[in-house]
Formats: C-alpha cells, sequence, structure tokens
C-alpha cells in the first residue's frame, strides 16, 4: 500500500522562503526513492502576513494545521514588526495548542565540518538538549506596571510626585512570571529517560535551582523523582552557568539534556554554534502522544541580514525534514538524508557561515543527487 503523509508547509518569513523549499525538495527527493508520497500545501503565515491582515495566522489556522500529519516551518520574523509578537502569536501558540511539549534539539559535529572548539570531532559532540516547550519561563503572564495608592500605602512608600499612571513613571516596573506544573515538568523528564535509555544512559539536568528558589527547586525535585524510577541510567544535576562553561569545555559529558524552556533555548543556539554553525542545528517540536501534528523547525530564525541572497544554509531545515521523516515512522528516509548531508559536507560543499562559498542551492542540488541514486 502507498504510504502518503500530508505536511503542512510555513515557510514564514526572511531565509525561510529560502531554507524550507529546499528542504522539500529534499524530501520529496527520498520519498520518491523509498516509494512513498508526501503531499505538501504551502501556507503564506508570519510576519509577512501580518503586515497584510493584521494577525500571523487566520483565526482558523490551528484548526486547518490540525488536519496535517505534520507541520515543516521556518522561522518567523521581521525587522519592522514588533519583534514581541511573532513568538506570541505564532509559534508559542502552535507550540502550546498542539501541545509539543517536547523540543528535540541534536546537537552533532558532522564529519567534513569544524568546530570551532579545537580539535574536537564527531565522537566528542552529540548530545541532545530536550527543552520543555509549553511552560516554565515562556508563559508570557505579567505586565507593565505602576504601582497606584493603595499599593503603596501598604508598601510604606510615599505618594508618587507625579499625577498620572504607567510604566515610564519613576515608581514603574515590569514582571514576567513562570509557570511549573508538575504534570509539565514529569512528562519532559520521562520522556528523556526513556530517550537516553536508547543512547548513552546519561541524563543532565540543567537547571538554576540555586537563585530560582521556587520554580527550579521544584523543576529539580520531580525531576529527580522522575530519574529513581530508571535506575539504569545516570542522572546528574548541573547549573546552567557551569553547563555553558561545559559545552566549550567538555561537551563530551553529555548524553540527554534535560531543561526549561528559557535555559534550553540559550543552550541549543550554544550547541549549534560548537557543531558549527546555528545554521546547522535542527528541532522538532513534539506532541509525542501523537494528539496533534508534531512541527520541524530549524533552530535558527528568519537571518533577515542574509535573506533573498542565496546563500542561507539549508542544512538546518533539511535535518529537521529528516527528523520529521523519522517521526512519521520513514526510518530509513531520515537516515538516508543525514548520510546525504554528511556527504555534500565531507567534499567540501560548505556554506558562508561554515566558511564556504557554496549557495543554498547548490549544497540542495548536491544532497538532492546523492538520494536520487
Ligand atoms: P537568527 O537565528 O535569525 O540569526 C542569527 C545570526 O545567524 C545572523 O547573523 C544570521 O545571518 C545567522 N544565521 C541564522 N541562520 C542561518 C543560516 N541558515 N545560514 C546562515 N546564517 C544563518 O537570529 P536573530 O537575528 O536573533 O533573529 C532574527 C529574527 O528571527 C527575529 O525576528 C527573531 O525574533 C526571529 N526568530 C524566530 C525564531 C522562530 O521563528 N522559531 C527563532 C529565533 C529567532
Ligand atoms: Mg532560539
Amino acid at each position: 500500500m502507498n504510504r502518503e503523509y500530508h505536511i503542512a508547509v510555513v515557510p514564514g518569513d526572511g531565509i525561510g522562503h529560502e531554507i524550507i523549499p529546499a528542504g522539500v525538495q529534499v524530501l520529496k527527493a527520498v520519498a520518491r526513492r523509498l516509494g512513498f508520497t508526501l503531499s505538501t500545501e504551502n501556507f503564506p503565515y508570519g510576519a509577512g502576513y501580518y503586515k497584510d491582515t493584521g494577525d500571523f495566522m487566520p483565526s482558523d489556522a490551528l484548526e486547518t494545521l490540525r488536519q496535517f500529519d505534520a507541520i515543516y516551518f521556518g522561522a518567523v520574523g521581521l525587522p519592522d514588526v514588533d519583534d514581541t509578537l511573532p513568538a506570541k502569536m505564532f509559534t508559542f501558540k502552535i507550540r502550546k495548542s498542539f501541545d509539543q511539549y517536547v523540543n528535540y534539539r541534536p546537537a552533532r559535529l558532522l564529519p567534513g565540518v569544524q568546530s570551532p572548539l579545537r580539535d574536537r570531532t564527531s565522537k566528542d559532540i552529540d548530545f541532545v538538549v530536550i527543552r520543555e516547550n509549553t511552560e516554565g519561563e515562556f508563559v508570557q503572564v505579567g505586565g507593565f506596571v505602576q504601582l497606584v495608592s493603595a499599593e503603596r500605602a501598604c508598601l510604606g512608600l510615599a505618594e508618587p510626585r507625579r499625577a498620572g499612571a504607567g510604566p515610564d513613571f519613576p515608581e514603574g516596573f515590569a514582571m514576567d512570571t513562570s509557570i511549573f506544573t508538575r504534570k509539565g515538568i514529569e512528562r519532559v523528564a520521562h520522556y528523556s529517560f526513556r530517550l537516553a535509555q536508547k543512547r548513552r544512559q546519561k541524563v543532565t539536568n540543567i537547571t538554576k535551582s540555586n537563585t530560582l528558589i521556587h520554580s527550579l527547586a521544584y523543576w529539580d525535585s520531580v525531576v529527580e523523582q522522575v530519574s529513581q524510577t530508571y535506575p539504569g541510567v545516570t542522572y546528574e544535576k548541573m547549573y546552567v552557568d557551569n553547563a555553558s562553561a561545559n559545552f566549550v569545555l567538555h561537551p563530551e559529558r553529555f548524553d540527554v539534556i534535560v531543561t526549561t524552556n528559557f535555559i534550553g533555548d540559550i543552550l541549543s543556539d550554544l550547541g549549534g554554534a560548537i557543531m558549527g554553525s546555528l545554521g546547522l542545528g535542527p528541532s522538532g517540536n513534539i506532541n509525542p502522544e501523537r494528539t496533534y501534528p508534531s512541527m520541524f523547525e530549524p533552530i535558527h530564525g528568519s537571518a533577515p541580514d542574509i535573506a533573498g541572497q542565496g546563500i542561507a544554509n539549508p542544512i538546518g531545515a533539511i535535518w529537521s525534514g529528516a527528523m520529521m521523516l523519522e517521526h512519521l515512522g520513514e526510518e530509513e528516509a531520515a537516515n538516508l538524508v543525514v548520510k546525504a548531508i554528511q556527504t555534500a559536507l565531507q567534499e567540501g560543499m560548505l556554506p558562508a557561515d561554515l566558511g564556504g562559498s557554496a549557495k543554498t542551492a547548490q549544497i540542495t542540488e548536491r544532497i538532492v543527487k546523492e538520494l536520487r541514486k
């Protein structure tokens, strides 16, 4: 029986329009080779769409996207659009609505790529950052505040010198609240330990509970409880400041990292950097129960500084596409794509961000040619 998958394609903004079509070309090539069908439908959502319509996607977009087997996404954001909007109105909305609570970001030094870390080879840099993807520091609950009279009186403060209220007054302040739930921590921890069982049997919980003494102390205690149900997996806890030093000095120490939304966001860019470039890093926003579609995207943003030049590195996007195929059950296809990426890199097909001069289209064509063999 013919295997057919329906993919919603959202290039987004900036280099999304270059790297995502490149990825689709590669994915269709491997599908043809292995005899399955990828039917794709393009959606123009993003900051450009916002400029035209006042929203990042139409109000029924979630219903539309829900019908697909997976979403293949570039990045959203443009320099002339308020940059507090893309995450709130697009990325986080999808991750949360589709309960994509695992953000899976492998960092692996591919053969043919030089790490900025001296003398490091593929066997030293091979870990996965599992970032909690639906709650924590990124729930966007907070506000801009100026204390009003009653609150000031309670705190024993004098009345403000000037009439009027607003965050621009000397008494103004802003706050963001983090929310960590037991359910949210447990499920991402279980996912991480199960993943470690299939890898090198080690989980490092990266935290900052020595200073975020409520939320992250709770995070630690729940992760630790989960760790006790996986006796075969080595468990360690590391503070994020020390962990960032270890990413550079001892990347071989890591196998599976479990961490919070904010810490994972930062550390996975560092992971991308030590594997050679942000342009290489893939990611999956995964709903492990498969109640909703999962979404696959490179870790980088829309890179408006290089958009339209045809020089963007398509590998993070293509590799994300391989992860999507694996999620859909097409493991052989996923392995073939990663192998084809490695062949291109080992031949010296390096894009500008890796010090080479190969264009997006040349790299894509080389990978497609490899898959046609
Ligand atoms: P960025 O990741 O877009 O770019 C950072 C630097 O890396 C730039 O110098 C860029 O040229 C380079 N770079 C990134 N991807 C590359 C690639 N594939 N090939 C070659 N070079 C590459 O991050 P930045 O500049 O902080 O953000 C730009 C926009 O993207 C902002 O609007 C931001 O909000 C948005 N963004 C969106 C994300 C998403 O939709 N998931 C994630 C991160 C940022
Ligand atoms: Mg990021």
